[in-house]
């Protein structure tokens, strides 16, 4: 263990407001704060800052405004494209001026639906620059997931673009985004739309405008000065997967999330100001909001915004191409990306042809890192491989090898150890710590470490949920548990939430879709394991009375999905079967049927309702029966 990692742990437990109020010294405040945690008002509450500020004003007054702060690398478009800091605010700058025009201003919502395009960070900086609220939703979501999200947020104004580069397809934004618009409660003022060149959009409506028009009206309009927000004020929504089925609002704060952010790129990750950095995520996650976006902008390094696909942009070299070209330092991916580049190029050709260039270390999370797929990366690139352990609600890792403390302790299967600001507990169903080596609830000490989830959007309940089975203590929603050295395994969720892809979904939310459809008695959505995308969800549907024999059942429960949560959602596979394997009390024995599909062992469970059931399953998925 290093001794830096070891002192920043034990200081951060021991005394946490002494450790970050020194952390938030990084952070530019226009008052600083005099508090550094209340119950009441949460972390730096009398602080006041600007994140935007933070990002790049900041850089440009103290001589940083030559160094490349955005690199937009896009082998979809076979494009590239570099920003200073000081171009960079420029343009935030412009696309600022754009929303002041159309009535954007502290506390106002503006939904961002849009590709991995530059437009997109110059947008979320713009909004942060107003003191206004962004929430950026994944292009892979469905019109309707964006309509809730819209009535939720309830935004001023919607930005988008006519359409996304999804590997070789280029898919039409603007259909999408008009369903959404016209079909939810909530009325927009403005949509505004980046025409791209690939499938430019019709603007049509009055309630549309081109974002290149908009942006010449402004032109000659003031740079709107950076809005002093008090560090408690919202700087995004950002929804994920809940386990009701309807998405959770992720409230970030402007003031915890900076020192978080900040204190990580450099401790957590290694990066220093002017180090050319690289997640390869999508800005529609947490990880592209933290790490693509503002954790490296606020830590003055470069970032690297990324619009392709592991393989297929053009084949499974582009990670090592991209790496090596922009000079990255550190790079972060989910652990499917790489078992997708793995399946392509099994011997790793292209990256020992290509190499990892100035890359020190490889970072991994957003989905358990299985121990081959993490050998077989450190084996052929020669860096450590450090799988690291977060939630859309944390924002930032919290188990992790602090590689920047100069912790390197890696063991596979394991995520690492407690961040500095997280106190980690197994809990088990009575509350109580579990022995050393056994699993339980997967709990964290409250209060959270600044740049942690403040609230949920208009559901202080729900938030409060997290802390409620166990008091004083979040409850993360994975089961997991420390092994004798200390390592952290986590080993799954303990509710209804899969990981398809890197992508967070919820099996609950699915269940509703299909149930939804005509001559559906009943179904269950497991996660089932997969080669690849490490999970995918599986629907074993009941037919009604009088169903039997219609084969389009299974086509339409695939479509609907497909159709209200979106193709990220990767449901293909669904069954049609007799009866579903239950308890006598009538619970649905899903971990039976996952184990049945997956081709695992299984016992028959003593409290089945009637044990003839898990037979017709096999048969079922024997059979491919749909
Ligand atoms: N806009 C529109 N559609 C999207 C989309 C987007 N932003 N992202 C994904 N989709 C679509 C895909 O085109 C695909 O559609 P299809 O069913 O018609 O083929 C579907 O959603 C599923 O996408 P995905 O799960 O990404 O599967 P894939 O087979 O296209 O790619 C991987 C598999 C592993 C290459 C890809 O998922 C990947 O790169 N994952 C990395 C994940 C990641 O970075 N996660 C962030 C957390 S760290
Ligand atoms: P998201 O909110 O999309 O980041 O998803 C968070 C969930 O992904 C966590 O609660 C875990 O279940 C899972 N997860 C994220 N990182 C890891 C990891 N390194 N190992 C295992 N599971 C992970």
């Amino acid at each position: 263990m290093s001794e830096a990692y070891q002192q920043a742990w034990q200081a951060s437990t021991a005394n946490p407001e002494a450790f970050w109020a020194g952390a938030a010294r990084a952070i530019d405040w226009f008052t600083p704060p005099t508090r550094t945690w209340d119950e009441g008002g949460g972390w730096f509450a009398d602080g006041v800052l600007n994140t935007c500020h933070n990002a790049l004003d900041r850089h440009v007054a103290d001589g940083r405004g030559d160094q490349v702060a955005l690199i937009y690398d896009s082998p979809a478009t076979d494009a590239r494209a570099e920003w200073t800091y000081a171009a960079l605010l420029d343009e935030v700058g412009r696309v600022a001026a754009m929303l002041a025009s159309l009535g954007v201003g502290k506390g106002d919502r503006v939904v961002i639906y849009m590709p991995m395009v530059p437009e997109t960070a110059f947008a979320m900086l713009a909004c942060a620059r107003l003191g206004a609220i962004h929430s950026v939703v994944f292009g892979g979501f469905a019109a309707h997931e964006l309509a809730k999200r819209i009535d939720d947020a309830t935004p001023k104004v919607l930005l988008t673009a006519s359409c996304g580069i999804e590997g070789k397809r280029v898919i039409a934004y603007k259909p999408l985004v008009d369903e959404a618009l016209d079909s939810a409660a909530h009325k927009v003022e403005r949509a505004v739309v980046l025409q791209r060149p690939q499938v430019p959009a019709a603007i049509q409506s009055p309630r549309d405008l081109d974002w290149q028009d908009l942006r010449a009206a402004t032109a000659a309009d003031p740079v709107p000065a950076c809005e002093p927000v008090a560090a408690g004020h919202p700087l995004y929504i950002l929804y994920t997967s809940g386990t009701t089925g309807v998405p959770k609002g992720v409230v970030r704060d402007n003031g915890g999330h900076a020192v978080a952010l900040s204190w990580s790129m450099k401790h957590i990750y290694g990066i220093e100001p002017g180090d050319p950095w690289w997640a390869a995520s999508d800005v529609g996650w947490v990880v592209g909001h933290s790490y693509i976006v503002y954790g490296p902008l606020i830590a003055g390094a470069t970032t690297v915004l990324f619009e392709g696909k592991p393989v297929g942009t053009p084949d499974p070299g582009t990670y090592w191409r991209v790496m090596t070209r922009n000079g990255a330092k550190g790079f972060f991916t989910a652990p499917t990306a790489i078992r997708a580049i793995r399946k392509e190029d099994p011997d790793a050709t292209l990256l020992h042809q290509i190499g990892t260039g100035a890359c020190r270390a490889i970072f991994l999370a957003g989905e358990r890192a299985d121990p081959d797929t993490i050998g077989w990366l450190e084996e052929h690139s020669g860096l450590p491989v450090i799988d690291h352990w977060w939630q859309t609600e944390l924002g930032w890792p919290a188990i992790a090898s602090c590689f920047g403390l100069g912790d390197v302790r890696r063991r596979r299967g394991s995520c690492g150890f407690p961040v500095p600001g997280y106190a980690f507990a197994i809990l088990g169903d009575d509350g109580k710590p579990v022995p050393d080596g056994q699993s339980g609830a997967v709990a964290i000490k409250a209060p959270l470490a600044p740049g942690t989830f403040a609230t949920l959007w208009n559901n202080p309940a729900g938030f409060a949920k997290n802390f409620a089975s166990f008091p004083g203590w979040y409850e993360t929603g994975d089961a997991g548990h420390f092994d004798p050295d200390g390592f952290l395994n986590i080993m799954g969720r303990t509710d209804d939430i899969i990981n398809v892809a890197g992508h967070r979904l919820s099996t609950g939310q699915m269940e509703q879709i299909v149930a939804r459809q005509d001559g559906v008695a009943e179904c269950a959505v497991i996660g089932a394991d997969d080669p690849v995308k490490g999970m995918i969800p599986v629907a074993f549907v009941v037919p009604r009375a009088g169903f039997d024999a219609d084969e389009t059942l299974h086509d339409r429960v695939i479509a609907a999905v497909r159709a209200d949560l979106g193709a990220v959602a990767a449901l293909k596979t669904a069954f049609v079967v007799p009866l579903l394997p239950k308890t006598r009390s009538g619970k649905i024995l899903r971990n039976l049927l996952r184990k049945i599909f997956n081709g695992e062992d299984w016992t028959m469970p003593a409290t089945i309702e009637d044990p003839s059931v898990p037979e017709l399953i096999v048969q079922a998925v024997k059979e491919g029966v749909s």
